[in-house]
């Protein structure tokens, strides 16, 4: 890892403040890969993770990291996978316990842990709660056991059900992972998923369009799946129900009630800053004078040699200044409230100028409104998201 000095040399932006500050931290292990997943998710041998040394290589990591965000407090923690719900309460507890060593969380510092059903959950889910986890998210994906079986869950919509009924219990906030258009499935289908989800009365609701992602099973063998009408149909179902039962689409794939919005990704979606610590975790940092991406190694293995050894980091590289307008739109323009104007020049380090074109072909097409200090994508920007998003490209003339 290159020195302090390093990131702290002049540079061609003037970032006016630093952005609030999360932590992510990838648990990499799964019981078994399911066939669409591309994240960087493994399979555990004989559903076993090497708990301690795992944990050992994030303490190592986290503190090699600590120079780059020295003074900054973190104001939430996404505890991600793979199946993070497969490493034990203690592991867990300790896990939080060496972050707080290290680093000052916000009093109310949202911690959330991701949980797949049938990773035995009777108590488990209660004793992450007393470990601080302060938010679960289950991944369902579907309540339909044919659907299950068609995209290779472990779990059965019994232990779907379970999980959401002990999450519910054990939290005052939690999310349920649906995805949709899946395998042969029909709109009532789909409506009968979203009917099972709302029973439970999550708080929050993201759910996913099922897409064939490149070097995954379905990428090689694709299943046939749902006519792109059909799919329309269905996002406009999920919107409607979500909406009777009071959830409102605050991002394009998240609906929740008002006050259960995930802190955690509206720093992502708000240009915020994230530490990424764990195998192939990303992470994005502002200095005073640039903004940077980390990956960290992504085998598993590979990473704990790595982070023990002192550097975890994979690649790393500056933003270019002519990439900051796309890549603060492609987060900024999911949120149905927009962004504030001052956040853009706040956390790009750009003048307002350096988008002005491109907000003005926007608004000329009718695909975002603006006022004195916000702009909002409209309707029809948010069905035409990436066409909206496209405008704000270096080569489309925004910069
Ligand atoms: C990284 S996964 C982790 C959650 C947990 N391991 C699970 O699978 O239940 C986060 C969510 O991304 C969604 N997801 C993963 N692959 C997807 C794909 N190819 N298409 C759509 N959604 C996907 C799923 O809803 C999943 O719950
Ligand atoms: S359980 Fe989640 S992270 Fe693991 S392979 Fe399946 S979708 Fe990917």
């Amino acid at each position: 890892m290159k020195d302090l000095a390093h990131y702290m040399r002049p540079g061609t932006l003037q970032l006016g403040a630093l952005p609030p500050l999360s932590l992510y931290v990838h648990l990499p292990w799964c019981l078994r890969k399911c066939p669409y997943c591309d994240f960087n998710s493994h399979e555990a041998q004989a559903g076993e993770v090497p708990e301690q040394a795992y944990l050992d290589a994030l303490v190592a990591d986290l503190e090699q990291a600590l120079p780059l965000v020295w003074g900054r407090s973190v104001h939430s923690v996404f505890i991600g996978g793979g199946t993070p719900s497969l490493f034990s309460p203690q592991g867990i507890d300790r896990l939080l316990a060496d972050i707080r060593a290290r680093v000052r969380l916000e009093p109310d510092c949202e911690i959330t842990l991701e949980a797949n059903p049938g990773t035995f959950e009777k108590d488990r889910f209660r004793a992450f709660r007393s470990a601080g986890v302060t938010r679960l998210s289950v991944g369902v994906q579907s309540f339909n056991d044919a659907h299950l079986q068609a995209v290779g869950r472990v779990h059965d919509r019994a232990q779907a059900i379970a999980a959401c009924e002990e999450a519910a219990s054990a939290f005052d906030t939690f999310n349920i992972d649906l995805m949709y258009a899946l395998p042969g499935q029909t709109l009532a289908q789909l409506e009968a998923d979203v009917t099972q989800a709302m029973a439970m009365m999550p708080p929050h609701l993201s759910i996913y369009h099922l897409t064939l992602e490149p070097n995954t099973y379905f990428a090689k063998f694709p299943p046939a799946l749902p006519p792109e009408d059909t799919a329309y149909a269905m996002l406009d179902r999920i919107t409607e129900m979500t909406a009777a039962a009071g959830l409102a689409r605050y991002e394009v794939s998240a609906y929740a009630r008002s006050d259960h919005r995930c802190w955690h990704n509206l720093n992502y979606w708000q240009f915020g800053d994230y530490l990424g610590i764990g195998a192939g975790a990303h992470g994005k940092l502002s200095f005073a004078h640039r903004v940077v991406r980390q990956v960290r190694y992504r085998d598993p293995r590979l990473y704990m040699e790595r982070a023990m050894a002192g550097d975890a980091i994979a690649q790393e590289e500056e933003v270019a200044r002519s990439d900051l307008p796309f890549e603060f739109m492609l987060n900024a323009l999911r949120l149905r409230d927009g962004f504030a104007l001052r956040d853009f020049t706040e956390r790009t380090g750009l003048p307002l100028s350096a988008i002005e074109p491109a907000l003005r072909e926007a608004q000329a097409k009718g695909l975002i409104e603006r006022s004195l200090e916000r702009v909002r994508p409209t309707e029809l920007g948010f069905d035409f998201l990436s066409d909206l998003q496209a405008l704000f490209l270096a080569d489309a003339g925004a910069t």
